[in-house]
């Protein structure tokens, strides 16, 4: 076996590899958001529970469906696994929805102000981005309501504005684990293996979204 056919296959395994443990951290990760957030306990409590289930596991697994790698859904044809993507994504913007709407009535109902610390205004702009590019995919369904691009500039423009909603939202659950809230049940080591979990999916999804844009742009040449 030559040098380069043994990095291309070192390169494979480790790309296979992280993308199995990306499934297995978001999935641990919103397990352990649910064991400290108790939903139903309050009504804070279905706040880190909705953006967690809808940011860390639902969006994620939307995303890595359409990995050429390490889709849990590998056996189905593309255009099934753009359907469950859609699927998936719709329940996620009910969650973020719903958890938005859980920690803006719970401020008010508190008397507080809204909006006031970074989190809060990073998570505010999430939610608009993740809305905007919900809206901005339409095009991919219905082409007529883009005439004048072609579907692979709009492909592009998706997958391109889709991982900037993801890393937003990757940033927004890491402001979320500063919050008091939370820094009051878990510090020290276990703080920093739990912010590795959306740390490591955010960087398996940017691998992914950048190498399937990086071929695309090859193959133009
Ligand atoms: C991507 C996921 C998330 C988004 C988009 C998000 C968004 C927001 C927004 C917009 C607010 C402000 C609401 C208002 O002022 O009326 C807020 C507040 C809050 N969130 Fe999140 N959140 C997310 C995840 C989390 C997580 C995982 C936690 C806990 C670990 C958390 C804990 C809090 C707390 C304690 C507040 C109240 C204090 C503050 O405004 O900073 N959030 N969130």
């Amino acid at each position: 076996m030559s040098v380069s056919e043994s990095e291309s296959r070192l390169y494979s395994f480790s790309r296979f590899l992280s993308g199995i443990c990306a499934h297995l951290v978001c999935a641990v990760f919103t397990g352990l958001m649910v064991a400290l957030a108790r939903p139903g306990s309050s009504l804070f409590s279905w706040h880190p529970f909705l953006m967690t289930l809808g940011f860390s596991f639902l969006m994620t697994e939307a995303i890595l469906l359409l990995s050429p790698h390490v889709s849990p859904a590998w056996r189905l044809k593309h255009q099934a696994k753009t359907r469950l993507h859609w699927a998936l994504q719709c329940l996620c913007a009910m969650c973020v929805l719903l958890g938005l709407g859980a920690i803006f009535y719970n401020k008010h109902l508190n008397d507080k102000p809204h909006f006031s610390t970074w989190h809060g205004l990073i998570g505010l702009m999430t939610v608009c981005l993740f809305l905007i590019q919900s809206v901005g995919a339409l095009p991919l369904l219905y082409h007529k309501l883009a005439k004048g691009w072609s579907l692979a500039k709009l492909k592009r423009y998706h997958a391109a504005s889709g991982l900037l909603t993801y890393l937003m939202g990757s940033v927004s659950l890491l402001l979320g684990m500063c919050s008091i809230w939370f820094t009051s049940s878990v510090s020290g080591y276990p703080w920093y293996l739990m912010a590795f979990c959306p740390t490591l999916a955010a960087l398996v999804v940017m691998n992914q979204v950048t190498n399937a844009y990086m071929a695309k742009k090859r193959l133009q040449y």
